[in-house]
């Protein structure tokens, strides 16, 4: 498999013998959480409390951006672009870097690019085409073109062009393009892939921060970075997010190829649903146990927990559960923990004790997905929000159920598109 792996990219890619080692059982990436020292977006005065509370309000707005259609499913326009982690990525030849924003909830990847008609403000240099000598613009009767469904043909000509928004009505229009793009491994070397398809935006505007210049897609679609690297060698890769407050010291990896997939002791697969428009990655959610005591989540008419009803997202912070069910297992949390109540500090948490530290009496919680028992950490289910205050971090909404990044910290994550599975395994991602 690592062989294979290695030999698919050694027909594309330039510098082969380079690229070889780092592609030998697959390579990893950084995702930079965006309050961590290394995010552009750091602030040196805020306190790390500060950060969680900031951390917490964006996920109150990213779920709250994020209605269902009426099938049920959450369309393009929805999620709310604002996602919890970064990737470092460089586009062109020379390599231009681009900082973007990792979204499992969106596909297409695509940068700012001048000439612009209308642009948000961005630090860092932007990426020009005209610059890259190995940057294409893609025709609008090419299957590239169809790689990313929201596409059209320009008025004049043949270009194609793409427009799409989020669900904080953030944009992006542009060029369908293809250039090489790069991602720069832990272990210091470089990896290229040529032709990758991205857009290039000349009118965009929204919440994506002057200090981001894009956003790279991980969704399903055939568009994302995930599915454009997989290839036919079969789509899949992992992440490993450290815990919130160590994010200052620790690296959060993203992987590619075979050491995506787990081995060993400990692991447990849940069959993944991935939905006709692939922009989200569907699970089941069962039921939750607490302390031992299972809860089951029941659909409209009261029968089993409906196929799909849960998003897995790295770019949510909380986890959200459907209200009614949430209403279930509020009581059992609570009657587990001996200390005072004070007010909730950011609207939208439902239980917040005093506390710093350690949770003095934080239940068990196992989250039960088909097939797959995932035993948490507390800090997996509980968030220090202030100096002296600590949250239950699964909420209810009436809306998409989503299971956020909290509740994935120091677990390998590995999602196989190929064979429609989601496995966990308890990892210490710092190390
Ligand atoms: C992104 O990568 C470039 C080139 O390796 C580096 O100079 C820059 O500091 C990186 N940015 C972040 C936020 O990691
Ligand atoms: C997009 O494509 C059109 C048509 O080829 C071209 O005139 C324009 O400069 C391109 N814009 C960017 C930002 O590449
Ligand atoms: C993704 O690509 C596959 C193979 O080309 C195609 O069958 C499928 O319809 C595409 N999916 C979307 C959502 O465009
Ligand atoms: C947090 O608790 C400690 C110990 O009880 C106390 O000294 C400190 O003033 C509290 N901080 C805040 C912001 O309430």
């Amino acid at each position: 498999m690592a062989t294979r792996f290695v030999s698919s990219f050694c027909f594309v890619i330039l510098l082969c013998s380079a690229a070889a080692e780092a592609l030998e059982g697959g390579f990893s990436v950084e995702l930079i959480h965006r309050d961590s020292h290394k995010s552009p977006f750091y602030d040196p005065s805020e306190t790390p409390f500060q950060r969680a509370g900031k951390a917490a309000r964006r996920s109150i707005a990213r779920v709250r951006g994020l209605r269902t259609n009426d099938e049920g499913e959450p369309s393009a326009d929805i999620s709310r672009i604002d996602a919890d982690y970064l990737i470092n990525i460089t586009i062109g030849t020379p390599p231009m870097s681009i900082v973007a924003i990792a979204d499992t909830g969106s596909d297409l990847i695509w940068t700012q690019c001048p000439p612009c008609q209308n642009c948000f403000p961005q630090v860092a240099p932007w990426f020009n085409p005209r610059a890259s000598s190995t940057y294409a613009q893609v025709d609008c009767n090419s299957d590239k073109c169809h790689v990313f469904d929201l596409t059209f043909c320009s008025r004049q000509g043949s270009t194609c062009q793409y427009s799409t928004s989020y669900g904080d009505r953030s944009y992006t229009v542009g060029n369908i393009s293809t250039d090489i793009i790069g991602l720069s491994t832990l272990t210091g070397s470089a990896v290229t892939f040529p032709g990758m398809v991205f857009g290039c935006g000349f009118n965009n505007d929204g919440l994506y921060g002057i200090h981001t210049s894009g956003v790279v897609g991980l969704s399903p679609g055939n568009a994302s970075l995930v599915s454009q690297i997989g290839g036919n060698e079969g789509t899949h890769f992992a992440y490993c997010l450290v815990p919130f407050f160590s994010t200052s010291k620790y690296t959060s990896k993203l992987t590619f190829g075979s050491d995506a997939l787990l081995t060993g002791p400990g692991i447990v697969t849940t069959p993944m649903i991935i939905k006709s428009k692939r922009l989200y990655y569907h699970i089941t959610l069962e039921g939750i146990s607490i302390n031992g005591k299972r809860f089951e989540v029941s659909g409209s008419s009261g029968q089993g927990a409906v196929t799909g009803n849960m998003i897995i997202d790295s770019g949510t912070t909380l986890t959200w559960l459907p209200s009614d069910f949430y209403r279930q297992i509020e009581p059992a949390v609570s009657a587990a923990i001996d200390l005072p109540r004070p007010k909730d500090p950011i609207e939208g948490y439902n239980l917040c004790y005093t506390s710093s530290g350690v949770l003095k009496g934080a239940p068990s919680i196992t989250v039960h997905f088909t097939g797959a028992d995932v035993v948490l950490n507390w800090y997996n289910a509980f968030f220090q929000v202030e100096e002296n205050i600590t949250c239950f971090s699964f909420v209810p909404t009436d809306d998409q159920p989503m299971y956020g990044n909290l509740a994935q910290m120091d677990f390998m994550i590995s999602y196989d598109l190929t064979l429609g599975t989601l496995s966990f395994k308890p990892y210490d991602c710092a190390n």
